[in-house]
Parts: C-alpha cells; structure tokens; sequence
C-alpha cells in the first residue's frame, strides 16, 4: 500500500467510532444481520428520482449509518455541497470551479445557484449544437460532393469519448424510438478514440468520405491522441477531394473549451461548438461534447437526459445526508475501503446496453479519486479510490465471478438492473421471447448478488458440501434499480455517481477535478516518440536499460 503514514492523522472521534464498528462488523456474516433483522431491506434502501438503491447487503448496522453521517459532517460535507453549488474554486490545482451540474440546469431554472447569466451562458451554446443536430437528423447537411452525410464520426478520448460512447449503447432503444418516423435519415455514430490507429483504420474502409462528418471532440484541442486520428481522417478526405477548406467546412465540426485552437485548424466557426475550463473532461457529457449522443437520440431525448441529471442534483444538493442518495452511496465506499479494508470494486450491469458504463466508471472514479496527496498539499493517511472494473454481469459470469465467489480477495459490487425491457414497438415481433430472456437476467442478477452476500448458508446442506463446493459469501453489494433505461433514467445514474465521487473526495481531503498524475506519462512519450522517429542512429543513452532494450529489439525488427 503506498501510503506515506501508517496512523490515519484522520484519528476523530467518529473515525475512532467507525474504526471500533468495523472490528465488530468484520466478524460478523451478511446471513446473521439478515437473520436478526427481516426489515433490513426496508430500513437500508434509498429512491431518488427514477433510481432505487438496495444497500441492505452492505456489510453495516443501521447506526453506522449514523457514524458515516457524522463522519461527513466533521469533514464539513453539507459546506462543500454548498461550495460545489455556488460555483466556487473547488478545483484548487487549476484555481476553478466545477460546474457540471449547471450544464443540466434548466432554461428557467432560477435561485442562488441558477444565476440567468450561468443559465444563459450553458443554454447558448445547447441552442446551437440543437441547429446542427436537426441539420444532421434531417438529411439536410451536405458533404463535399452535395451528398448526404450519412456516418457521423466521434473522435475523442477520456472524457471526450466514453461518455457519449457508452450513453449511444445505452439509448439505442430510446434512439430507435425517436427516429422512428425520420424516414431513415438520421445517421450512424461511430466513436474513435485510441491513438494507434486500430479503431480508425478499420472504419474508414467501410465509410465513404463524401458522406462522412467527423466531430473532433477535445476540451483542449491538444491531445495527442485525438490529433493523430483527425490528422488521419483529414487525409483520408483529402485523398478523395483536395479542395481542404472545402473539406473543413463540410465535414468537421469541433467541440472546444479553445476556439483559438478550432479557428486556427480551420473549423469554420459556425460549427465550433464551445463549453468551458469549469467543466472537467470527464463530466463534459452534458455539455456540447455529447453532440454525438444528441445526433443519435435527439435533441428532446438529449434534454431528458440532462432533466434526469438535474433531478439528481437537486435531491443532492437539498437532501439531508442520511436520505442523500449519492451520499450513502459514497460513505458506503468509504467505509469498505477505509473500515473494512476491501480495496476492488465491481460495476456490474445486468443489461448489455449498459456494456460501456464499466469503463465510463473506471475514468469517472478512478481519474477523479486516484490520488494521494490532500488539498493542502500534505500525503493523505488512508485508502482513497479502490479499484474498479466491470463487465455486463451475465458474461462476467463466466469470468471473473469465480474469484468473487471463492477466491481470497474481498471485492464490493454495484449491481445495477432494470425492471422493465423490450416494451418498444421494434421489439414487437419477438417481445414475448426476448422478455423472457430479460427476466433470465433479473433472476441471474438478483441470485448473484444474494450469493455474494450471504454466501452457502441460504442452503440447507452447506455443511456437507466438501471444501471445494463452499462459498464464504459475505462479499457486500448494492443494487441499483431504474424502472426502465430511458435517457431521463440513465441521466439520474450518472448524475449520482458524479456526485458520489465528490462526497468520496471531501471525506478523503483531496482534489477531485484535477487529473496531474496523467501528464507525465504523457511529456515521457513526447521524448520517446521523437528518438523512435530518428530510428536506429538514435542516441538512447539518457533511457533506462529496460526501455532501451526494448526499443533496440523493435527497431532490429523493424528493418
Ligand atoms: O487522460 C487525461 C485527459 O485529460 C482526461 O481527463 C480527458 O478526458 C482526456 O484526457 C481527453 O482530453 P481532451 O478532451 O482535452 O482531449
């Protein structure tokens, strides 16, 4: 573990109280706290908005609940919600606000923290992208050659990529619905995002360039690997017209808080579309960087999306901690990873449209609340954001569950199910078979999750089972419930785990908007790409052994 202090200096009182509540409560089983108490379910779960929350098979009493809350309020948790929301510098590192949440702010949203020139200021640039994506949904935007676009393209990474990508798989069933009588005008999207080439190459050979438009999607218009695909895509198009400004104007549209840098690449500024520093990359879904998921949905399902994400800031800047959706959610964490020690944690969809939520998570969590110095600048003494992975549960299933069930690790899950599924009329012809498999996957979600928890003891013979058949369970999870996955659902969800990871961040004392540990790597690769251009005369003396070696090996194979 690489932590500076071995003594959290964290030593309050209610740190003290938890650290006493988890000795008892790590030898206590899941299957006894269900026992002694049949109403767990209902004195453990949650709804806000269109979400339901089951912590019920959460490794906790009901008055730790009460320890976690005071552990919020010592850290002054209600303060920086009010901090969040007035727009303050929360991001200290770069000295700005994070201001997400205002990008969701309705048109005539009003109150302290809905000031009309904010409210102007997010709905101006919305109002723009809505005039591109009806000119893309109708047929009505031309290539080079008077062509219909038909493919729209994303090119982005991070932030500017995974969650409009993983919201497109999400809402295919709200996009189908939505595009019904557009008379099959509204085009495919596709997403590129890594800098090696493979998505890109591979779409390209199906594309036609004169049909193709390609949305540069980069908050600060220098990543390297968003360049690098434009610079390939460019070429693809000047190969098959050479007129290049032409080409720019027709089939780019760029997304920037740096319209210096779109203007000087040659974006015509009538499809720049701009948002601003206060929105970090990977919250920028709600912004103009989710023009790609507005192109597939639409721009009224776009703003059901952004509604259902307000609903969850409002319920999280207003309610009290202990009914605070988001909240729980995040002491929950904090208490698995700082009382109980457990350090993984699985995100487990039971619905393959929520395929990419996983590594949306992963960036969103992990990027935000991978860090170990405090807001002060000293080295914090505790565990800050475990590890996390996922997959569609029923593949994972066949997987990763093994070492779930029965391997030495702890591991915390969040399951998350939908109630209802193929009601749409495109399902019609095969609803009845394909309901069926949905509730298939309830069941299996539901059964996972109850085994995780209470382990071989909801059998009658556990006790018989040779070593090799039992299941310690005691592995704690949530389930996540929305009725049905809709973009004002989907909306909610992300909204609350947004706000769960600054919750995670107050209690950890540490910045969660800035993301310094992944500019290095970057500066490092810099270096490393110049000498491999200069190829086999190049000097590698300042590199280690390791990475000498290795480039010596490729370049004599290269030859
Ligand atoms: O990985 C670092 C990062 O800065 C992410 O935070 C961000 O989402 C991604 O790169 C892409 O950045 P940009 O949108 O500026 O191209």
């Amino acid at each position: 573990m690489r932590i500076r202090e071995s003594l959290p200096s964290t030593s309050s009182l209610s740190w003290k109280k938890l650290q006493q509540d988890a000795e008892v409560l790590e030898n206590t089983h899941l299957f006894q706290l269900f026992t002694e108490d049949p109403e767990r379910f209902k004195a453990l779960s949650l709804q806000a908005g269109p979400v339901l929350m089951d912590f019920s098979k959460q490794l906790i009493k009901i008055d730790t609940l009460d320890s976690l809350v005071a552990l919020a309020e010592e850290k002054q948790l209600p303060r920086w919600i009010e901090r969040l929301f007035a727009g303050e510098e929360v991001n200290d590192s770069e000295r700005r606000a994070a201001q997400h949440w205002a990008l969701r702010l309705p048109v005539n949203a009003d109150g302290p923290h809905a000031p009309p020139e904010l409210v102007q200021q997010v709905h101006q640039p919305l109002a723009k992208m809505r005039g591109l994506v009806e000119l893309l949904r109708t047929g009505r935007w031309r290539g080079y050659s008077g062509q219909v676009i038909t493919d729209v393209v994303n090119i982005g990474v991070g932030g500017s990529d995974l969650g409009p990508m993983m919201a497109c798989r999400a809402l295919e069933d709200a996009a189908a619905c939505a595009n019904a009588d557009l008379a099959g005008s509204v085009p495919n999207v596709h997403f590129v995002s890594s800098m090696e080439g493979s998505q890109i190459s591979r779409l390209l050979q199906r594309l036609r360039p004169e049909k193709t438009l390609f949305v540069i999607a980069s908050k600060s218009f220098t990543t390297l690997d968003t360049l690098a695909n434009v610079d390939t895509a460019l070429a693809w198009l000047k190969n098959h017209h050479a007129d290049e400004a032409l080409v720019k104007r027709c089939h780019f549209i760029g997304v920037s808080t740096r319209a210096d840098l779109m203007q000087a690449w040659g974006i015509v500024p009538e499809h720049q579309l701009e948002f601003w520093d206060w929105v970090g990359g990977r919250f920028s879904l709600w912004s103009t960087i989710g023009i790609s998921l507005a192109v597939k949905i639409g721009f009224d399902a776009f703003e059901q999306f952004l509604a259902g994400a307000h609903c969850m800031d409002e319920h999280f800047r207003t309610a009290p901690l202990a009914q605070n959706l988001p909240v729980v959610n995040a002491l929950i964490g904090v208490w698995n990873t700082n009382f109980l020690n457990i350090n993984a944690h699985a995100i487990l969809p039971y619905d393959g449209r929520l395929k990419h939520l996983p590594a949306y998570l992963e960036q969103l969590e992990m990027e935000s609340n991978g860090k170990s110095v405090r807001r002060d600048g000293s080295w914090v003494s505790h565990r800050t954001c475990p590890i996390i992975w996922g997959e569609v549960g029923p593949n994972a299933q066949h997987a990763f569950y093994q070492l779930l069930h029965q391997g030495t690790e702890r591991v915390t899950s969040d399951f998350v199910l939908v109630a209802n599924r193929y009601r749409e009329a495109h399902y019609a012809s095969v609803a009845d078979a394909l309901q069926q498999q949905h509730r298939l996957g309830i069941a299996n979600g539901l059964a996972q999750s109850q085994l995780l928890a209470l382990g071989e003891q909801i059998l009658p013979d556990a006790a018989q089972l040779p070593a090799h058949k039992r299941y310690q369970g005691n592995q704690p999870n949530t389930t996540f419930v929305l009725e049905e996955l809709t973009p004002y659902s989907l909306g909610a969800l992300l909204a609350l785990y947004e706000h769960k990871v600054f919750v995670q961040s107050v209690i950890w004392e540490i910045n969660p908007f800035d993301q310094w540990g992944v500019e290095l790597g970057k500066k490092l690769a810099h270096s490393t790409h110049e000498l491999i251009e200069q190829g086999a005369g190049a000097d590698l003396s300042s590199l280690d052994a390791s990475t000498a070696g290795l480039l010596t090996f490729m370049q004599g194979v290269q030859q």
